[in-house]
């Protein structure tokens, strides 16, 4: 057996299911979390079937039974955990219906899945994590829960206002950032990632990325060689804006607390890693010379997603 262990929650179809294959065929042992274990080992058959070595969990994310016996299991057969992909999610929001016309009990589904089972996986897999000389955790979430994205009538994701759905991956992310302040100082990597409009149960047949396709942010994060920093939310190895910094004084002050000076031209340069990201006015273009004008420094709201580039001075 690998000495790497990877478990994938929700991973008997679509981007879990690949994110699972696609770790396995790494060398990496990979647990297949799902919330009925028969799914969980009709998924393990396939990946076995090629070669990978997987296991079957099951793993119903809002369930604390299965989630404590899970985290008993691990260690009784394993004694660690060195990747933790939070992949389980669910989009139920009614489209046809306006966001305060969406019902409580869509709410509380959501975030029960979305956001509280990550948390509640996560915590009770952590002291596993801290045995792993270098773990991954991976929280899959969405550009739909940007910020930056939701109110900027330029971008394409402007209208996609799925309230439910993209606030439980705002509030993923900010728990993504979280984690990652906690666990800064130790072996353990946070990020979050988004895949790209999958064509998956949850989605549908109209997006135009495969399953394998969107699997590859969760896969490139979680075997560390995506090349980004930590607590940040990642597609395709790029870092994307999940926020937007309108006042002036939040742009000058995480200047002054970063105590880095970003506007030297040495610097400017660490810029153009964030990829060809062009279409949201608030992230960077590639290849542009962003020199300090009043306008760009805070009304342009990049500073913050500069600043978690930069390499530690
Ligand atoms: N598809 C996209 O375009 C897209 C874009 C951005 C982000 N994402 C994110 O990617 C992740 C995977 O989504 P997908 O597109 O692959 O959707 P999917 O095909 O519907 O798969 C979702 C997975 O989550 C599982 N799940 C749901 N509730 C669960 C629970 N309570 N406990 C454990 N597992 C549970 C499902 O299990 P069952 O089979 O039992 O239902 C399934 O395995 C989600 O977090 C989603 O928000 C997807």
């Amino acid at each position: 057996m690998s000495s790497t262990i990877a478990l994938i929650t929700g991973a008997n179809k679509g981007i879990g299911f690949e994110t699972a294959r696609g770790i396995a065929r790494a060398g990496v042992h990979v647990i297949l979390g799902a919330r009925e274990e028969s799914r969980a080992a009709a998924a393990v058959d396939r990946i076995a079937a090629e070669g990978g070595s997987a296991e079957p969990l099951l793993l119903d994310v809002t369930d604390s039974a299965t989630i404590s016996a899970a985290a008993g299991r691990i260690e009784a057969v394993h004694g660690r955990l060195d990747i933790l992909v939070n992949n389980a999610g669910i989009m139920i929001d009614e489209f046809d219906k306006s966001p305060s016309q969406q019902s409580l009990a869509t709410w509380r589904t959501t975030f029960e899945v979305n956001l509280f089972g990550q948390v509640a996986v996560t915590n009770a897999l952590l002291p596993l994590l801290h045995r792993s000389p270098a773990a991954r955790i991976v929280n899959v979430s969405s550009v739909l829960g940007s910020l930056a994205d939701s109110t900027d009538p330029e971008s394409e994701f402007y209208d996609f206002k799925i309230p439910a759905y993209n606030i439980s991956k705002t509030a993923l992310n900010a728990w993504t950032i979280h984690l990652a302040h906690e666990l800064r100082g130790t072996p353990i990597i946070v990020n979050a990632a988004h895949p790209g409009f999958v064509r998956t149960e949850l989605h549908g047949v109209d997006a135009p990325l495969t399953p394998e396709e969107g699997a590859r942010t969760s896969i490139e994060l979680a075997l560390d060689v995506a090349g980004v920093p930590a607590g940040t939310l990642v597609h395709e190895r790029a870092v994307l804006a999940w926020e937007r910094w309108t006042s002036g004084c939040g742009c000058l002050g995480a200047l002054a607390l970063s105590g880095r000076p970003a506007w030297r031209n040495g610097r400017r340069g660490a810029l153009k890693m964030l990829g060809p990201r062009g279409h949201v006015g608030s992230s960077p273009t590639a290849g542009t010379d962003y020199s300090l004008t009043p306008r760009n420094w805070c009304g342009g709201g990049w500073i913050p997603a500069m600043l978690r580039n930069l390499p530690n001075t």
